[in-house]
């Protein structure tokens, strides 16, 4: 199982580096009670975001190395030590693993292998968004895309977003769409959001590709430790579901 902790959860996305030790502590305990082995992934929230934004980092395009990359590398490590903290007083043994495009630079089977070697181990990888030298400069790796790299390697049963709301919702009336397909996604009018990397457009873009790979994926809200407890252990919680 594959389990991405929103940015939005996780911190107050209105404040500067302010993390929810509550939330993370009440989503691990959920994690480590589910049975289920789950490599984790969270995104920045109000340590990364603020910053790739302030030095022009972002998903599309490559900026020459600057300050703002070694900030915002270490916002995204320093809520990356928090969370990992929490999620070892809530009963995980955290293996946080960075830089993702390292280990994928492998080559997915390695990185398969070894995912499933710590897993078997009783250990919870843990991994997050990056800024990562790519082809051309800098770029924002999101924990979204992330979360598409491990359905692709892993090919887990479900994939989990825990997020501040309670689903993805319609866009007018603001209700929570219960089900959704990829077809049903790309006819979808979304807002691309204010962070760095594309808020729910780019989301729901990468659960409409992990759906067509046979991933179910659910959007979840993360204060709501039961659903999200439900929806890791794939029963009928309330939020989103995508299938393909
Ligand atoms: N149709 C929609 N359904 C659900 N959420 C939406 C929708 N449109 C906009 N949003 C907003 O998208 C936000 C979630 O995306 P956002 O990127 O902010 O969070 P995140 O991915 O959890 O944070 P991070 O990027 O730091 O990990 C919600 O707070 C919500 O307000
Ligand atoms: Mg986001």
């Amino acid at each position: 199982m594959v389990a991405k902790l929103g940015g939005s959860v996780i911190t107050d996305k209105t404040k500067n580096s302010s993390y929810r030790s509550d939330v993370t502590s009440a989503l691990a305990e959920e994690i480590a009670s589910s049975d289920e082995s789950v490599v984790v992934v969270h995104g920045g929230g109000s340590f990364g975001h603020p910053l790739a934004k302030q030095y022009g980092l972002s998903a599309d395009g490559p900026l020459q190395a600057s300050t703002g990359v070694s900030q915002t590398r270490g916002a995204m490590y320093e809520l990356n030590s928090l969370v990992c903290k929490t999620m070892g007083e809530s009963r995980l043994s955290p293996y946080p693993f960075a830089p993702f495009d390292a280990v994928a630079a492998s080559g997915p089977v390695p990185t398969s292998k070894w995912l499933r070697g710590l897993l078997k181990a009783g250990l919870t990888p843990v991994t997050f968004g990056d800024v990562t030298l790519q082809k051309g400069g800098f770029k924002v790796l999101s924990g979204d895309m992330i979360i598409l790299e491990l359905a692709r390697i892993l090919k887990p049963d479900r994939c989990v977003f825990a997020l501040d709301v309670d689903g993805v919702y319609e866009e007018s009336s603001r209700m929570i769409i219960p089900e959704l397909t990829p077809s049903k996604i790309r006819r979808m009018h979304l807002p691309r959001g204010t962070d760095a990397t594309g808020g729910i457009a780019l989301k729901l873009d990468v659960a409409a590709r992990a759906a067509a790979l046979g991933t179910t994926v659910c959007f979840v809200s993360g204060y709501r430790r039961n659903e999200f407890s439900k929806a890791l252990r794939g029963l009928d919680f309330y939020g989103t579901i995508v299938r393909a």
